[in-house]
């Protein structure tokens, strides 16, 4: 569910007409909803009530300063991944010390910027990295707090790209091998065991992959309970949502109409499923949900530069490209594209929907049908909310995109567009070329 929907024929988010922004701050920019953010939350929170939960938002998803203070009322820690990321949680006024720090290369820097910030958790990726983190705490007198992230070799039937619980990927630990490395981990000084972690994917659909995950990783979290007296395990984040029926999917009616078997994985279907499995350990339970988070809750608003008609195809030119939502080009992913005026008496056009970027692979979707539209108006990529921005570029100098946060009928841009000069601002020409 979400709070972007029509009112009379203007596309709005919450309460307040997206036009408006288009035309106040230029385009492309991405909206964001807070109410529909704190929805997200608060229902995967009370999905999981009765366990001891704390929910670290995968902050890769959406990094924005706005939204991460949104977050840390919200009352949620941080799933971070690099040293910038984890500026960023102060900047945000978020907290570290209940925040977890993942990722397969930290470097000798991150691992003494997360010490002396201090730190949930290293998620621990290989056996050289516990030796590097237990060198870095024992250079700083300091004891590191360290979970392993088991690989659990599990199927999670999603894009081979955004797929990482299977043993042939570069994340965790095998399970099969994961208590060697926990004994060596134990003789580290510098290392505190406080856990362990697993994630298998992106954007699963149904809870199976989850549960079989879980039931494999279980009676290991079981063993380490006993040997190190752990006191968390992390499932990681997953939890997919609807990119195909965005719009629509923000009514409760749509999830309603849908019967069981075909109804997208929901927070209450999570919990359901994994609740049961979780609760008998007896210890704290972590989440790093970034997409299902904020998925939802963005738009990308574009404007048409042209509608160019080919004998045999119809190009829809936008004003946003590949450098500023690049899923569609590097996952073939699926984006629906909405009119910010609806008009149901203009006829439906076919046309590939394509961005300025010198390149074919510049496309957001190939003979797709939606309302006409011409040069000047705006329309709105769905589902922009996670992996949008945050994996932006400048190709083709093109200026980082705009960001706005909505919530009711306020709204306030939270990133402004960069400028030409700021873009600029690390290059020069060297000495030895000025003539
Ligand atoms: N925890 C770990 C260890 C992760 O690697 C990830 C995502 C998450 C949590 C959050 O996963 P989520 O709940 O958002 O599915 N750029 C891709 C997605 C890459 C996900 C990487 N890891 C996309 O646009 O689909």
């Amino acid at each position: 569910m979400h709070h972007f929907h029509y009112t009379g024929q203007k596309l709005h988010c919450e309460s307040v007409d997206l036009a408006a922004v288009a035309r106040l701050h230029g385009t492309p920019t991405y909206v964001y909803s807070a109410r529909t953010i704190e929805d997200n939350y608060r229902r995967l929170a009370a999905s999981l009530t009765g366990l001891d939960l704390q929910i670290c938002y995968a902050m890769k998803a959406n990094s924005n300063l706005a939204v991460l203070r949104l977050f840390a009322n919200l009352g949620a820690a941080f799933d971070l991944v690099s040293g910038g990321e984890l500026k960023r949680v102060t900047a945000a006024g978020g907290s570290t010390a209940r925040s977890v720090f993942a990722g397969v290369g930290k470097t000798e820097a991150e691992i003494r910027l997360a010490l002396e910030t201090g730190v949930f958790g290293f998620h621990v990726e290989s056996e050289p990295e516990l030796a590097r983190i237990n060198h870095v705490a024992g250079q700083l007198g300091r004891k590191a707090p360290i979970a392993i992230r088991v690989n659990p070799d599990v199927d999670a039937k999603t894009h081979a790209k955004i797929t990482t619980g299977k043993s042939d990927n570069k994340f965790g630990i095998p399970l099969k091998v994961a208590a060697a490395a926990y004994e060596a981990a134990a003789k580290y000084p510098h290392l505190e065991i406080k856990g362990v972690q697993m994630h298998i994917g992106s954007q699963l659909t149904s809870a199976e992959p989850f549960v079989e995950a879980v039931q494999k990783v279980i009676p290991f979290v079981e063993q380490l309970k006993q040997a190190y007296g752990i006191s968390y395990f992390s499932v990681g984040g997953g939890i997919g949502i609807v990119y195909q029926d965005a719009l629509a999917s923000g009514d409760a009616a749509w999830w309603s109409a849908r019967p069981e078997g075909e109804r997208p994985l929901t927070p209450e279907a999570y919990g359901a499923a994994l609740k049961p499995l979780l609760a008998p350990l007896g210890l704290k339970i972590l989440l790093e949900p970034g997409r299902f988070l904020v998925g939802n809750a963005g738009v990308l608003l574009t404007r048409v530069e042209y509608l160019k008609r080919g004998s045999n195809k119809n190009f829809l030119v936008v004003d946003a490209a590949m450098n500023d939502l690049v899923r569609p080009a590097m996952y073939e992913a699926y984006h629906e594209l909405v009119p910010l005026l609806r008009d149901s008496a203009r006829p439906a056009l076919k046309a590939d929907i394509v961005g300025p970027i010198c390149e074919s692979g510049d496309c957001f979707a190939k003979d797709r049908t939606l309302q006409t539209v011409g040069e000047g108006e705006f329309v709105a990529f769905m589902s922009a909310g996670a992996y949008g921005y945050t994996m932006a570029s400048r190709y083709n100098t093109r200026a980082m995109a705009a960001e706005v946060l909505v919530s009711g009928s306020r709204f306030e841009l939270v990133n402004a567009r960069e400028n030409f000069d700021a873009m600029l601002a690390g290059e020069k020409i060297p000495g030895f070329l000025k003539t």
